[in-house]
């Protein structure tokens, strides 16, 4: 009984030390639940993992391979034309706004540019 709760407290301490270090903001949120449901089918959306599609780039490479603003005006053009292997996706303005927070949240703090 002891050993199982000590268990326990072990496998939840990560997760809720990481919680506190990386909270979402609202935006980051609701793009973090956009990408989860539309990209994640191909693209990697998360902080760790790899893509599902091995030519889709997980989000946290594209956090670093783009300024938020050019990333943002890319996101653009993608919904509206999409481009190579990607179908055209379905997603407002204010979608890619959020989903361009979310990426940028998983550019860690760690790794300045
Ligand atoms: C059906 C699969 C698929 C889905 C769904 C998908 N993508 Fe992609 N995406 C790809 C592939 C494949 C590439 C890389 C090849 C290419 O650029 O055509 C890519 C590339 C990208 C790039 C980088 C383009 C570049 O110039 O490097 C961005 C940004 C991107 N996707 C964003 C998104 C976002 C945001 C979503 C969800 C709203 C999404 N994708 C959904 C397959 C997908």
């Amino acid at each position: 009984m002891r050993s199982s709760l000590l268990y326990l407290v072990l496998l939840a301490a990560p997760v809720a030390a990481t919680a506190a270090e990386n909270p979402l903001s609202a935006a980051q949120a609701r793009g973090h639940a956009l990408a989860a449901g539309v990209c994640a089918t191909c693209h990697g959306v998360e902080a760790t993992g790899n893509s599902p599609n091995a030519k889709a780039l997980p989000f946290r490479a594209l956090a670093g391979r783009y300024v938020p603003l050019t990333l943002q005006r890319h996101l653009a053009e993608i919904a509206e034309t999409g481009h190579s292997n990607m179908p055209q996706i379905n997603v407002h303005a204010d979608d890619v706004q959020d989903i361009v927070a979310y990426i940028n949240s998983l550019e860690s703090p760690a790794d300045p540019r």
